[in-house]
């Protein structure tokens, strides 16, 4: 059997890499991982193949940043000639980037059978790029993998054959699972002179956050209000940085004392982070899920989530994405009055099993 996975950007490579792994444990799967290059910054990129012990990209088709339109129409017209030449039985995409809807609409084109990991999520907010990107790629994927209850009932709703439905659980836990005591070794809040318990772990990127100026000032000036009575640490995406810079607003956070702007930081550091954080303070899809499983409070700067299970079950709370909403959430949290979670079904780091045994026994 022939796979080709398709990664481009960062939380793709979190997901790729328990397949990798479980691939290369099994005799007869020829394995082809192939990098769109959405992201290209090593700090965005190949520090994470390291961190995550996922070989090298055998192929990088180099398409880098632009705008909607043309990043995905480059990825099309990269990756086509590409998959003709390698003609896999399977294309396996993850997440809901730009690359994920390009490579799917490919491979479907050229009559390749496609599987999608972390299927059926739905924000029902078509304002957000990635939504078009899950419905896109769930319309036209042959096998659906999902990670929560809502995500099986969303695909049936949109009319998805269950036939086609897996519930396999969450990938991105097979690679924390597998990371979690090297993070804990790490110690990395050491590092940058923080307590254990005591500060607060910071990623913001979406454009809804960080792309408008009186938005992204709104929550930056809380951020530095939080400083004066917990550590901050802000890994900031290079989207976030270069607005926060653009708007003026860097040395509102980078000038004040109890707050650390950083570079992003690869998989195993963040974790490590992650595990020993008092809370986080997130617009990232991924973390919601991250922290849920480890019991971290998660306060997450959106109206919406497309992983619902992370806020009924979890330890998500969606919070109104402005300065005000941030610091009320924080009180809360200072209070002492965060739920605690427990942790959604199947996500107990054999996802990978469960999708190589899937597209085996599914051989097209
Ligand atoms: C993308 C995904 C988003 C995901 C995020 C994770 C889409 C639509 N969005 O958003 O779902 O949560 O990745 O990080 O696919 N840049 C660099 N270096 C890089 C990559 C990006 O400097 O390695 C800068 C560029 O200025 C670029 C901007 O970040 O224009 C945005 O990058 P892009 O890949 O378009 O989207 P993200 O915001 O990273």
């Amino acid at each position: 059997m022939k796979i080709a996975s398709i990664v481009g950007a960062r939380p793709n490579f979190v997901k790729i890499a328990p397949l990798a792994w479980e691939i290369a444990a099994r005799e007869g799967i020829e394995h082809t991982i192939v990098h769109t290059g959405q992201h290209y910054d090593e700090s965005m990129s190949d520090g994470f193949f390291e961190s995550l012990e996922i070989p090298e990209p055998d192929i990088n088709l180099g398409v880098g940043s632009d705008g909607h339109g043309r990043q995905t129409g480059r990825i099309m017209i990269e990756l086509e000639p590409v998959l003709e030449e390698l003609e896999p039985d399977w294309v396996v995409t993850v997440g809901d980037v730009n690359s994920t809807a390009a490579a799917t609409m490919v491979a479907v084109k050229l009559g390749i059978s496609t599987a999608h990991v972390e299927a059926g999520l739905r924000s029902f907010d078509r304002s957000m790029p990635e939504e078009i990107n899950r419905m896109v790629t769930d319309a036209i994927s042959d096998l659906h993998f999902v990670t929560e209850q809502s995500g099986h009932d969303n695909l049936v709703r949109e009319g998805v054959d269950p036939s086609r439905i897996h519930f396999v659980g969450n990938i991105m836990i097979d690679s924390l699972v597998r990371a979690l005591p090297k993070a804990r070794e790490l110690k990395a809040w050491e590092r940058f002179g923080l307590e254990p318990g005591g500060y607060l772990l910071v990623t913001l990127h979406r454009p809804s956050n960080v792309d408008d100026h009186e938005q992204l000032e709104g929550l930056a000036r809380a951020l530095a209000s939080m400083g004066k009575r917990r550590n901050v640490l802000f890994p900031a995406h290079p989207r976030t940085r270069r607005n926060l810079e653009n708007f003026g607003l860097g040395k509102l956070l980078s000038e004040r004392e109890g707050v650390a702007l950083t570079e992003p930081m690869d998989y195993i550091t963040f974790l490590s982070l992650v595990t020993s954080a008092r809370a986080l303070i997130t617009d990232s899809g991924g973390i919601q899920e991250e922290t849920t499983y480890l019991g971290i409070p998660c306060i997450t700067l959106r109206s919406n989530t497309e992983r619902p299970v992370t806020v009924e079950i979890g330890t998500n709370e969606l919070v109104t994405p402005t300065g005000d909403g941030l610091l009320a959430a924080f009180e809360k949290l200072e209070a002492g009055n965060w739920k605690k979670g427990t942790v959604p079904r199947l996500w107990d780091g054999k996802t990978a099993v469960r999708i190589i045994d899937a597209l085996s026994g599914a051989l097209p």
